[in-house]
């Protein structure tokens, strides 16, 4: 089959219920839990995509036995110390940073050197953001000047804890430093920037030795040493960074309405919402439950009337941080002149995304203005495209493509939109939901 997408017609408005699949920090985060239990750990709805899919090969490389059936993951953990490897062992966590970042927390004791490589993408984005870190607990890496992968990890017998500023609101650092203060004799203390907190809740829901304290722009995280990790089974909730895709569609025609079933509105990820109800556009979240500590609702949203520019407040970027090649679509349509600022980690993502942001308002005929770390979108309430649009050689990521694939949806123009299989990353289904929205009831 093609690996190119072309549209030529704006979608109909639509009256809609979808279910996105499992959220991919969740899943992530559950197959390395699992993997560090003593017992059998059962999720439902993980993710099966590729990064997920790197995961468990990860896990299955450090010896841990994974079975993969269609309703089912399950992970066969050996306990904390369980896992058991070949020397010279190599880990590749191809597209995901994610699954690089943390895993390397837990290979901070690893006594045969471990190497990390990954995919084309993965290998420009920056490494040295974990190994610094990673390094004060006296583990040592061997790594490019680029600071990029592969990188190797010489792990160490003496951890001793430390003190960390996590100041970036990097999830993936916090997370990786958590799981290396598990590993580790005494306290590890992290002062961290607000951030996703998938991992804070599950250890919380574990019941391990882990201390948060929310202050107002911050987090204080306290963590001791790990012995045991009981098996963890999990309902993985929908993603809202998949929803994304599918709310801005909503946003941006006349006249639809759509239901999200069962989505994970953790308020450390909810960013979007709250940018898109300043801009104008009405949430309302049904069914709303509390789930091992997660907060999980279905998301109804109908089609505003205007959309207005926002001066996004800093404070909402961490939250949105995966959102915001999506949210400049919304600007393009909104009346004003939209901004969005301190947003330097956009181009540490699986592609220079400030950057990609900047060059599809471009050639969606939208003004904008950027700096290494903000943009400036002229909103035009009218727009229309009539032009051809190709969007191609974007380090295959994933946002980017989903992102192209709404803007032809929204405004018209004839799009031919490359790499479509950077969406098995993240979301094999997308274009699936896409084609459902089409149908009539
Ligand atoms: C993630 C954290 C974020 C996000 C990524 C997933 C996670 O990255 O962009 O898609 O699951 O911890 P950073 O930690 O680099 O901000």
């Amino acid at each position: 089959m093609s690996n190119l997408v072309t549209i030529k017609r704006k979608i109909n408005n639509f009256n809609k219920v979808i279910n996105v699949s499992g959220d991919k920090s969740i899943s992530i985060r559950w197959v390395l839990f699992s993997s560090l239990a003593k017992g059998n750990s059962k999720a439902k709805n993980l993710l099966m995509s590729e990064d997920v899919l790197a995961a468990i090969t990860a896990v299955k490389k450090l010896g841990i036995k994974v079975h993969v059936s269609r309703n089912e993951c399950v992970v066969y953990g050996k306990g904390f110390d369980g896992y058991n490897y070949k020397k010279n062992l190599t880990i590749n966590a191809e597209n995901s940073g994610t699954l690089g970042r943390l895993i390397l927390g837990l290979l901070i004791n690893t006594s045969n050197p471990i190497k990390l490589i990954g995919d084309k993408s993965l290998s420009k984005r920056d490494f040295s953001r974990i190994s610094k870190p990673l390094s004060k607990f006296g583990a040592k890496f061997i790594l490019r000047k680029s600071k990029s992968l592969p990188l190797v990890i010489l792990g160490s017998s003496n951890l001793k804890p430390f003190k960390y500023f996590e100041n970036r609101g990097s999830a993936q650092c916090k997370s990786s430093v958590i799981f290396g203060g598990m590993r580790t004799n005494g306290t590890t203390v992290i002062k961290a920037k607000k951030s996703r907190n998938h991992t804070e809740l599950l250890c919380r829901h574990l019941k391990l030795p882990i201390i948060v304290k929310n202050k107002k722009n911050y987090d204080e995280i306290l963590i001791k040493k790990v012995n045991e990790i009981k098996p963890l089974n999990y309902k993985i909730p929908g993603d809202i960074s998949s929803s994304a895709f599918f709310i801005v569609l909503t946003a941006l025609l006349t006249d639809s309405k759509l239901i999200i079933k069962d989505v994970n509105i953790n308020p450390s990820r909810i960013g979007i919402i709250i940018i898109l109800k300043k801009m104008g556009v009405n949430f309302i979240f049904k069914n709303k439950r509390i789930y091992k500590g997660e907060k999980i609702a279905d998301i109804k949203i109908k089609s505003p009337k205007t959309l207005k520019a926002i001066n996004c407040p800093t404070k909402l970027n961490s939250g949105a941080i995966d959102e915001f090649l999506i949210i400049f679509l919304v600007a393009a349509k909104a009346k004003g002149i939209s901004y969005f600022k301190n947003l330097d980690e956009l181009n540490q993502k699986e592609s220079p995304r400030l950057e990609w942001g900047k060059y599809i308002l471009n050639q969606m005929g939208v003004k904008s203005i950027t700096t290494k770390s903000s943009i400036k979108i002229y909103g035009n309430p009218k727009l229309n495209i009539n032009k051809q649009i190709i969007i191609k050689n974007y380090l295959k990521d994933h946002r980017v493509f989903m992102t192209s694939v709404i803007a032809a949806l929204s405004f018209g123009g004839k799009w031919k939109i490359h790499d479509k299989d950077s969406i098995k990353t993240s979301f094999p289904n997308f274009l699936k939901i896409i084609n459902s929205l089409k149908d009539s009831d």
